[in-house]
């Protein structure tokens, strides 16, 4: 990803960092948890957050190591800016570019941020670089679309009163590392050893008004809610209103998460 690719991205979690806090952070704290159960705590006394967004995991983090020094690391300050209530240094960094010495941490937790580096396996060396020999990095990304039928139902109905969003779906970023076979072969052209590698089932619902604040906040969603106009408006609220399909939305989605901790190898003697 070009410097302007990151800026771009860092500027649009920025513009929309409360809207992520709200939606986001109650569908993956639980996952978060479990990527911080697997890893070990103790003896740690300096841990990272890399891309750690509004700060969602850090108070676990705390919780389970409660004498460490715990730094937030992310690229986009009005994440961070959200962050701060948790009272723990921040720093606005990239990831691929860390400005830590070598062998100076213990641990690095990367929730959710592995796919949107161009180059993950070069993320992963900096990592490497940055904990110490037998320092653990845990990461966390999408196993499965993480799909909502009530969206599926919300996107039709917008596309069928003619707001449909004329921008091709790319293919998902998370693509390249959605399974453990694609994290184990990403690490292995790293220093790092494997500990654990596997996927996780978890069920979320969706409270109604989370999941409309979500569509009007992001993506393609978002897009063709702002290409409405208001005769649009007024008949989509009619067929709504008449018993259409919105009004019966499932709001239960099953997510995988995959998930990865792994220990930096001893260095060569
Ligand atoms: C999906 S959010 C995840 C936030 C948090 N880890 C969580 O689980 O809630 C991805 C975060 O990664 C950050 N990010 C993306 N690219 C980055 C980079 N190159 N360096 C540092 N942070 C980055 C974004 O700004 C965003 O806050």
């Amino acid at each position: 990803m070009s410097r302007q690719d990151t800026e771009r991205l860092a500027g649009i979690y920025s513009s929309h960092a409360r809207g992520y806090a709200d939606s986001w952070g109650p569908v993956i704290r639980p996952m978060g948890q479990r990527l911080l159960d697997a890893l070990p705590w103790d003896g740690a006394r300096r841990v990272v957050d890399l891309g750690t967004g509004a700060g969602t995991h850090l108070p676990e983090i705390r919780r389970r190591a409660p004498g460490a020094c715990v730094v937030g690391v992310d690229r986009s300050p009005g994440m961070l800016e959200l962050a701060r209530r948790h009272g723990v240094p921040l720093l606005l960094m990239d990831g691929v570019e860390l400005g830590f010495r070598d062998s100076s941490m213990d641990v690095a937790v990367m929730a959710f941020v592995l796919f949107h580096l161009d180059d993950p396996v070069l993320a992963l060396r900096e990592v490497c670089r940055v904990l110490r020999p037998g320092g653990v990095v845990g990461t966390v990304t999408w196993a499965e679309d993480p799909e909502i039928e009530a969206s599926r139902v919300w996107e039709a109905e917008l596309d069928s009163h003619g707001a449909r969003d004329p921008v091709t779906p790319r293919p998902r970023r998370d693509e390249p590392l959605n399974t453990p076979e694609k994290m184990v072969g990403l690490f292995s052209a790293t220093r790092f050893e494997p500990m654990k590698v596997w996927v996780e089932r978890f069920e979320h619902h969706w409270e109604l008004d989370e999941l409309s604040r979500m569509h009007l906040t992001f993506g393609r969603s978002k897009r063709s809610w702002n290409r409405w106009t208001r005769a649009l408006a007024r008949s989509f609220s009619g067929a709504s209103a008449s018993g259409s399909k919105v009004l019966h939305l499932k709001l239960s989605s099953t997510v995988l998460p995959s998930y990865a901790a792994w220990r930096v190898g001893q260095p060569d003697p």
